[in-house]
């Protein structure tokens, strides 16, 4: 594996970019749920954040925020392929909407295994929405009805997401390069 700080980052996406596009997927998602007496909108600890925090400010529905945290990568880049929750929301959520809210869909073991553990406590309706899609690295079928951007096999950090706990705090999404 590259030391950690031999890398540098190059912009993917732009902060104005993301604000445009979580605007237009809030637009979409209200429209969807248009009516609900409650969404129930789980946001994906850590990575998802940044967005669920964007992503609920532009929803023109009643929201109930709740968190859960799974882990599968630790701190390293590629995937265990075991996912453990680490914290369980804490509402009830049968008969409710719900909208399963994710930074980035790689393997699709995370969300897969949310999405099963969620629907067997028997929701209204279930959908997910992620801010980024690696299709390419997909290892289970699973989808989100909503998806900010598709990106290619790229390691990215910013906007909620990590490397080594670092760059969570970036305005935009870029591109992790290694240099020697
Ligand atoms: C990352 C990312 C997604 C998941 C995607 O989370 O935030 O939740 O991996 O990978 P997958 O589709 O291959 O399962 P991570 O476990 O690194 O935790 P974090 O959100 O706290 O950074």
């Amino acid at each position: 594996m590259p030391q950690e700080d031999n890398y540098v980052i190059d912009q993917m996406i732009s902060a104005k970019s993301i604000a445009a596009r979580v605007e237009s997927l809030a637009f979409e998602i209200s429209d969807y749920f248009k009516g609900t007496d409650k969404l129930v909108v789980v946001g994906l600890l850590r990575g998802s954040f940044v967005f669920i925090a964007d992503l609920v400010r532009e929803l023109d529905l009643p929201v109930e925020v709740d968190f859960l945290e799974t882990s599968s990568y630790g701190d390293g880049m590629e995937s265990s392929r075991e996912v453990r929750i680490l914290k369980d929301i804490r509402g009830e959520i049968a008969g409710r909407d719900i909208l399963v809210v994710e930074d980035i869909v790689d393997t699709g073991h995370t969300l897969n295994h949310v999405v099963k553990l969620l629907q067997s406590r028997n929701p209204a309706r279930l959908e997910v929405c992620a801010l980024l899609n690696k299709a390419a690295r997909r290892e289970v079928d699973i989808t989100a009805r909503w998806v900010g951007f598709e990106i290619p096999d790229e390691f990215v950090v910013g906007y909620g997401i990590d490397y080594a706990q670092r760059n969570r705090n970036l305005d935009h999404i870029g591109k992790v390069r290694f240099i020697k």
